[in-house]
């Protein structure tokens, strides 16, 4: 086998509408409850993956710059899963280019898995169809299951009772969607995160006394948003996406220490959403584990909204729209 042996892919982040927060199973990535986002067509992941059968690790480098710690660690174990399918050992250099800040809760380690796992599987020869690829997605960062698809995607949480949880846990695409959605990023701050989400995640369901309550309330959002989205309903999509954001925030802020992505910033967004949509603007507000806040409003609107936020927040603000799933470079293998 040659040291030539590689793969690149790209992948998108998704936005969540109905939120995953909360694991029942840490080492397989197994969510308490399905999750519902749109995959954005903006801040792409690169990666490649580069066999190297002499060398006795892996070596990764983030934006040109070589990895260390957590980062490396995470890529190794989830190329010892790839390895260990295909029963290869070679060890592999990974290359990943962000376009997003990283660790910023702008979804980049679901674009970076989701890139991670489409160009490992074939650079270790094992293509894989695109469910069980989430799968394996999953494995490295929960939401890169969902990144594996483009457009609106669900990510089954899977029965707990299912004979292989494991298989019963992956994303597919949301094919009767009917509406055509934006979503303005509005660029808050892009330091990395006070806690990790795993960590976040792993606190809010040992100690937030609202941790059960989320979990009935995501469940309930699920099905609305399913029903709106095939209705065509854009303002009950807004509307249930903001409250649960929202009530995903609330859970977190309980737990013990309480979990603080938002910061001052952030809810000055969050109020000029509402004063928008008091104008008539419709417009609501969304935001992951970190303080930058995602605003969603119809296509033809999202220019302008994006105009007036930036009028309103002077941050900078970048329109999303829907995305494409994961692809292999082409050229590559
Ligand atoms: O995939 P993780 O472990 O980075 O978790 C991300 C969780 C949220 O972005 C906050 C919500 C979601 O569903 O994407």
């Amino acid at each position: 086998m040659s040291t030539s042996e590689g793969a690149i892919a790209v992948a998108h982040p998704n936005i969540a509408l109905v939120k995953y927060w909360g694991k029942r199973d840490e080492h397989l990535v197994l969510p308490c409850a399905d999750s519902l986002s749109l995959t954005l067509d903006v801040f792409p992941t690169t990666t490649e993956v580069r066999l190297h059968p002499h060398a006795t690790r892996d070596y990764v480098t983030v934006d040109g710059v070589l990895a260390r710690g957590e980062t490396p660690r995470r890529i190794t174990a989830f190329l010892d899963l790839v390895r260990d399918r295909a029963g290869r050992t070679e060890r592999a250099l990974v290359a990943t280019r962000n376009t997003v800040p990283t660790g910023a809760g702008l979804a980049s380690s679901a674009s970076g898995f989701a890139a991670l796992a489409l160009a490992a599987s074939h650079a270790y020869d094992l293509p894989l169809e695109p469910a069980v690829l989430s799968r394996l997605a999953r494995r490295g960062s929960g939401s890169a299951a969902r990144s594996i698809f483009g457009g609106f995607v669900v990510w089954h949480a899977g029965a707990p009772d299912a004979p292989d949880p494991d298989l019963a846990s992956y994303a597919e695409p949301v094919t009767d969607a009917r509406v055509d959605l934006a979503m303005v990023v509005v660029l808050v701050e892009t330091g990395p995160k006070p806690v990790s989400s795993r960590e976040a995640m792993r606190r809010t369901v040992a100690t937030s006394p609202r941790f059960h309550d989320w979990l009935a309330a995501t469940r309930g959002d699920l099905q609305a948003m399913r029903a709106a989205l095939a209705g065509g309903d854009l303002a009950a999509v807004g509307a249930i996406a903001e409250s649960n954001a929202l009530g995903m925030h609330k859970t977190m802020e309980n737990a013990v220490p309480p979990v603080r992505y938002l910061t001052d910033a952030s809810r000055l967004v969050l109020d000029s959403v509402r004063r928008m949509r008091h104008a008539g603007t419709q417009a609501w507000a969304t935001m992951d584990a970190g303080p930058n806040v995602k605003v969603l409003c119809a296509g033809d609107d999202a220019e302008h909204v994006a105009y007036e936020l930036r009028e309103l927040s002077d941050r900078p603000t970048v329109v999303g729209r829907s995305g494409p799933g994961a692809t292999l470079r082409t050229g590559a293998r």
